[in-house]
């Protein structure tokens, strides 16, 4: 099972890579489109980037599943961190909207907005990794 848990890890931090660049690669691709006024490169690599991370995030979970099951038996602490990633994956569908109204050139989160929405989804990470590495239940 430590492949099983290697490909966990990578995939996993894969899906991070986006979880915490592209709600900031959002406020540069609004610059972008107020200076160029059409869809462009930032647009377009915000895109490519948050789509692979949802393809590693799938096969982060998928094998996050399968190690609960068969190494902890769904212990209680793998409960635990499925609640915590399922709203991780909710910020990060919420991510997804935005995105997908962005390349209809549609920028309605200010840079603020943006920046605090970020800083949210470290913190969730963070308990993520506290259940993982404590197993505190
Ligand atoms: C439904 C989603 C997930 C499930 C069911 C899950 C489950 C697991 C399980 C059972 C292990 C093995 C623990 C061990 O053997 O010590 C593990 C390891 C790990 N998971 Fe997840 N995981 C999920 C998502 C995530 C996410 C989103 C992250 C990162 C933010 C993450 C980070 C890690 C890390 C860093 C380890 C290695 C911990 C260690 O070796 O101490 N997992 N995960």
């Amino acid at each position: 099972m430590d492949w099983v848990k290697i490909i966990h890890i990578l995939c996993v931090m894969g899906w991070m890579t986006s979880v915490f660049a592209v709600p900031r690669a959002i406020i540069y691709w609004k610059k972008e489109y107020d200076r160029i006024g059409e869809f462009g490169p930032t647009g377009d690599l915000t895109i490519r980037l948050y789509r692979f991370s949802a393809m590693l995030a799938v096969i982060g979970v998928l094998t996050g599943l399968w190690l609960a099951w068969s190494v902890w038996g769904f212990a209680t602490w793998t409960h635990v961190k499925i609640a915590v990633v399922t709203v991780l994956a909710i910020h990060y569908i919420w991510t997804g909207k935005i995105v997908m109204r962005a390349k209809r050139g549609e920028f309605r989160e200010s840079e603020v907005f943006l920046r605090i929405f970020n800083e949210v989804s470290v913190f969730i990470t963070i308990a993520i990794l506290w259940v993982v590495v404590v197993k505190p239940f």
